[in-house]
């Protein structure tokens, strides 16, 4: 069967799912998208999209004809043999992936033959070989997702790498597989399944690190003087290091890194190894979150009473998105500490206002400045740069204090136009 021509199974019409559907019908396939929620379904195929994800929209629109979204499992096994398995798996309370929606799409495959499984889904290592030993008649191919929120679509048209994993067995499978992303031009790994679910899992522990690495030299750059940011370009030229990640803030949030780290620290410890970096990396960016909150009190002294606003919810500038943002834990702890919380965020904050607690969302970044005794920059939305920070924004603070989480805003320019300016690691 040739690769421009195989019809592909999507399962689950998530951010994931709808991005590889519409990415693989824009590469020519028929694609079959399942997904138990009938209004989502019905939604989706009146041409209406979900979520909010720069091109995805335009390609479900040029997909067209070569797109079909069904609630019917039986209808995606007639008419696709590569089931791209795209549901959730979110950690569980202990930190390990829950992985009861993938048992769910097993349960509805049972009987297949014919048919592989290819999982997308990040899932802890030795999951490819649990399935394969209980649903020996179903090939299985790994194929994790590197998608960035916000870059999705490109993500997914010019990756990096593609990592393909098989084992005995599902060789003709994890080809066909392989063929469906040759037109990207991407380096193919291909190995076997349970080095593909770690290559997952390592990667997003690894930049993770990153992260937390850099926020580490930039507290201790604070104190004795050095500027992050130029250490930061400094060691990013250097090409073992490279440029990316070493962006210090008040600490990694989204879907992904939270998750995947601990499930992986988990992963080790139920393996009996002891993961002593990552158990760091993780306590490192609770700490850059209380930091935020001793730089507020390091001017203000207590917090009761004090009004904070802050810029930003979603986890990162250009998504909606608040799972795991650093915006939700920032504002209960400073309402915890007494203070009166005001937030805005141009997409997130209305849908986040449960998740909120008892802070007020403002419609404006002026409006939740306005009488402020400080603030923090949570999320570098470019519409933060552009506020009249000299004029109205300084008039209308009663106490013109900014702490820049995202080192975003210009240190000297802000400390020009009167603010204290507190940054990570300047
Ligand atoms: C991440 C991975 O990049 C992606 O490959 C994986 O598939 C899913 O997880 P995403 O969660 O969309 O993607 O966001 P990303 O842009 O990687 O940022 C993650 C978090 O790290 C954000 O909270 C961001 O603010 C923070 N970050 C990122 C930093 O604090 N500093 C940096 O230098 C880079």
């Amino acid at each position: 069967m040739t690769s421009d021509r195989e019809p592909v199974g999507v399962i689950g019409a998530g951010w994931v799912g709808l991005v590889t559907a519409a990415c693989f019908a824009d590469l020519g396939h028929e694609v079959h998208c399942r997904d138990i929620v009938p209004e989502k379904v019905e939604s989706l195929a009146r041409g209406e999209v979900p979520i909010y994800e720069p091109g995805l929209a335009e390609l479900l629109a040029s997909g067209g004809e070569r797109l079909h979204f069904t609630t019917d499992m039986a209808e995606v096994l007639s008419s696709a043999r590569l089931l791209f398995c795209c549901v959730d798996t979110p950690p569980t309370y202990s930190g390990d992936a829950d992985l009861s929606r993938v048992e769910s799409v097993l349960a509805d495959l049972q009987g297949s033959r014919d048919h592989a499984l290819v999982m997308k889904s990040t899932v802890p290592v030795g999951t490819g070989r649990w399935i394969r030993r209980h649903t020996p008649e179903l090939g299985y191919v790994s194929n994790p997702e590197f998608l960035k929120e916000g870059t999705a679509v490109e993500d997914f048209m010019r990756p990096d790498r593609v990592v393909i994993g098989s084992d005995d067995g599902a060789a003709g499978f994890s080809d066909r597989v392989a063929a469906l992303y040759e037109p990207l031009d991407a380096p193919i790994v291909r190995t076997d399944v349970a080095s593909a679910e770690m290559i997952k899992l390592a990667s997003n522990a690894f930049l993770a690190t990153k992260i937390s690495f850099i926020n580490e030299i930039a507290n201790v750059s604070e104190e004795l003087g050095a500027d992050v940011t130029e250490v930061a370009r400094g060691m990013g030229l250097d090409e073992r290091i490279g440029p990316q990640f070493l962006r210090a803030g008040i600490g990694y949030g989204g879907s992904c890194f939270p998750k995947d780290v601990s499930a992986l620290k988990q992963l080790a410890g139920n393996s009996g190894y002891h993961f002593q970096l990552l158990t760091a990396v993780i306590e490192v960016n609770e700490l850059q979150k209380r930091r935020t909150v001793g730089k507020l009190q390091k001017h203000l002294g207590s917090l009761v009473g004090k009004e904070i606003a802050l810029l930003g919810v979603a986890f990162k500038p250009d998504t909606d998105d608040v799972r795991e943002a650093t915006s939700l834990v920032l504002a209960a702890r400073l309402q915890s500490e007494g203070a009166n919380v005001r937030v805005y965020d141009p997409v997130a904050a209305e849908r986040s206002r449960e998740l909120l607690g008892g802070a007020t969302v403002a419609g404006s970044a002026l409006e939740a400045l306005d009488r402020a005794d400080g603030a923090v920059l949570v999320t570098e939305w470019p519409e933060f740069r552009d506020l009249d920070w000299a004029g109205e924004v300084r008039q209308r603070m009663a106490n013109p204090l900014i702490v820049d989480g995202r080192n975003f805003l210009d240190a000297s320019i802000m400390r020009d136009a009167g603010f204290t300016y507190e940054g990570v690691g300047r």
